[in-house]
Formats: structure tokens, C-alpha cells, sequence
């Protein structure tokens, strides 16, 4: 299958792996990139510069095919140094990165000059409008079943995807709630040129999170998702568990009232214990609805051929066969 992104970024199939804090490791994005997709490896879950690095010439180690790495621009009190952060990406060779949360304009003249193609995922048309004009390759277009921050705007993808297709000029790729070949079907016939996953990509045999994790998304179903943090307006998707439902029971309470530093005990730097040590009810991870839809934990490689084989099916035979 040949689209737009394929083309973009020189890889087999229109198939991405988002950046996902403390699971977009080097062993998930070369094993994703050599299934034939783009594996990313996340930026931030590298404490430095030095630390990313390593991890990209890890990556290149393990994989000779494309990579990414994603870049998010988060409201911080003190932000992480993302010169150095770009400065190791270019200094590793890398071509591409996804940048997400805020802008990335003030970064994307250092990137272009490095040769550097630019996927923003957003989750809106006008910011998807605004990434194009600042000159971003193409735009990840994150709809509201995403698992992590779905913006405040609440538009799902079966409006957010051709409203996105009628405005944009640049290449795009469905996000949130992908999981199969029907979900990539579905995504180009909305317009997209390829899709986007997240929390699929951690029910996988080489995603480098504990046992715990992929077994809670195998365990949850589409109704076990919670929206945290909307009255500070950073709101994100997550599993619920006994550390989210203190969460919401605090935002009840407090009202408008609420602060960061409320939440903070369930929020603050809790993903190394609950991705990496299994600590399940202790706070608050990302992940989708589409969590409904995982069964099972292929290899990344017969999770990709999969959605392949029964996507040219579901082509050839429902499809055409319909007519
Ligand atoms: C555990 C987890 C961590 C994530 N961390 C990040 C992140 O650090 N930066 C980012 O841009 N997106 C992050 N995301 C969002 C994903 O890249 C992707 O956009 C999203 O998962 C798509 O929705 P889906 O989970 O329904 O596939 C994260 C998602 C999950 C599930």
C-alpha cells in the first residue's frame, strides 16, 4: 500500500507508532520500524540529551531502517532543554520527528535546515492549518478517543478526520482509537493517508513496559477510560484504576478550586513505577478507549502484517465486493 506517508517517510506500510512517555524506547520503535512501519522513540522519557543519544544509537543498532523521535512541547515551570534535545536528534542522523503539545514553531527552522521531516500531531483543524503554515511535512490528527490529551475541543474522529481532509493540504494520518485493518480502512476512506497508534502498539511482545500493563489493557474495555484534569485544562485520557478514581473524587470536591499541586501525589512523575514496576493503582497513564478492542500481544511484526493482510481483504473483497 502506497500513500502520501509511506512516500514522506520512506517506509512499507502507513503505519505509525506515536510517542508514548516511558514505552517509546528504542526496543518498541526498531521493532515497530522493521515491521515496516515508523517506530519513535519519545524524547522526554530520556532524562538528558546524552541519554537520548544513547538511545538513538541504540535504535540504529537494533534497526537500519527509518525511525522518529517525538518531541513534546509541555507547560513546564522549568522545561527540559530541547536545543540539546534537537541538537542529539540531528547529531544521531534522525529524519524525523513528531512534535506534539505546543507549537514547535520556534524549533522548526533548526529542524528543516537538518533536513528534518516534521509530523505534528494535534488535535484540531486549526492547529492542524497552523502546523501546516509554519511548515510542518505533515500532521498526526489526534481525535477524542485518544488515549493521552485529547485537547479540550471533544471532536471525534469520525467528524475530526474529513473536516481535517477538506482543510489540509499537507499528508495527515488518523490518531486515537486505531487498533485494526478496519481502523486503517476507515482511516483513509475519511481521508487520511495512513494511521497512528498508541496504546495498540503496548499490548506487543516487545513493548519494554511490565506484564501488568499490557494485561490491564487486555483486561479493560471500551467504557474503562477517564478523563482527568479538565478543570486545569490539561486533560488526558487514562485507565481508570483506584489512584484516577481518587482524582476524580478530588476534581468533584474542589471544583474550580483545583490545582496541580492537588493531584500532584497521583499525577506527578508516577509512570516509571506504574510502566516499569507494574504498580497499577497507583496513579494516572494514558491510554485509549480503544483498549475495547485489544485481545491479544503479537510481536509488532504480526500485529503489522495483520492489519496488512485483512486491510487489502476488507479492500478487495467487502468493499469492492458491495458494488
Ligand atoms: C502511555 C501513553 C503515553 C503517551 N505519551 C505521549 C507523549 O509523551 N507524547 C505524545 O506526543 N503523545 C503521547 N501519547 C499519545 C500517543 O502518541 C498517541 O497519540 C495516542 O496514544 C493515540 O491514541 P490511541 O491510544 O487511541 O492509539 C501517549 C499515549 C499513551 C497511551
Amino acid at each position: 500500500m502506497q500513500t502520501r506517508i509511506t512516500e514522506l517517510f520512506n517506509i512499507q506500510h502507513p503505519i505509525i507508532q506515536g510517542g508514548m512517555h516511558y514505552v517509546g524506547f528504542a526496543e518498541l520503535a526498531a521493532a515497530v520500524s522493521n515491521a515496516g512501519g515508523l517506530g519513535i522513540i519519545t524524547g522526554l522519557t530520556q532524562k538528558s540529551a546524552a541519554d537520548l543519544a544513547n538511545e538513538i544509537a541504540k535504535c540504529k543498532d537494533m534497526t537500519d531502517k527509518p525511525f522518529g523521535v517525538n518531541l513534546t512541547f509541555l507547560p513546564m515551570l522549568s522545561p527540559p532543554d530541547y536545543p540539546a534535545y534537537i541538537k542529539a536528534i540531528i547529531d544521531g542522523g534522525v529524519k524525523i520527528v513528531e512534535t506534539a503539545g505546543r507549537s514547535p514553531e520556534q524549533y522548526m527552522p533548526a529542524l528543516k535546515d537538518a533536513g528534518i521531516n516534521v509530523i505534528h500531531k494535534c488535535t484540531s483543524v486549526r492547529h492542524s492549518l497552523k502546523a501546516q503554515s509554519i511548515g510542518c511535512d505533515a500532521v498526526s490528527v489526534d481525535g477524542f478517543e485518544c488515549g493521552g490529551h485529547p485537547g479540550e475541543d471533544d471532536i471525534p474522529n469520525m467528524i475530526l478526520l474529513p473536516r481535517a481532509a477538506d482543510e489540509l493540504e499537507v499528508p495527515f494520518v488518523a490518531s486515537g482509537g486505531m487498533a485494526d485493518a478496519r481502523s486503517l480502512v476507515a482511516s483513509l476512506a475519511l481521508g487520511a493517508d495512513g494511521m497512528n497508534m498508541g496504546t495498540r502498539f503496548i499490548a506487543t511482545e516487545e513493548a519494554p513496559v511490565h506484564e501488568n500493563v499490557k494485561q490491564a489493557i487486555l483486561k479493560a474495555s471500551e467504557l474503562d477510560t477517564r478523563l482527568i484534569m479538565r478543570p486545569l485544562r490539561n486533560t488526558e485520557r487514562v485507565l481508570t484504576n483506584e489512584g484516577v478514581e481518587r482524582i476524580l473524587e478530588k476534581e468533584k470536591t474542589l471544583g474550580s478550586d483545583i490545582k496541580f499541586e492537588d493531584i500532584a501525589p497521583e499525577v506527578a512523575g508516577v509512570y516509571p513505577r506504574i510502566l516499569m514496576e507494574g504498580e497499577m493503582d497507583l496513579g494516572a497513564w494514558s491510554c485509549g478507549m480503544v483498549a475495547g478492542l485489544i485481545n491479544d500481544i503479537p510481536s509488532c511484526k504480526e500485529l503489522i502484517d495483520r492489519i496488512m493482510s485483512e486491510a487489502e481483504s476488507i479492500i478487495r473483497n467487502r468493499l469492492t465486493g458491495s458494488l
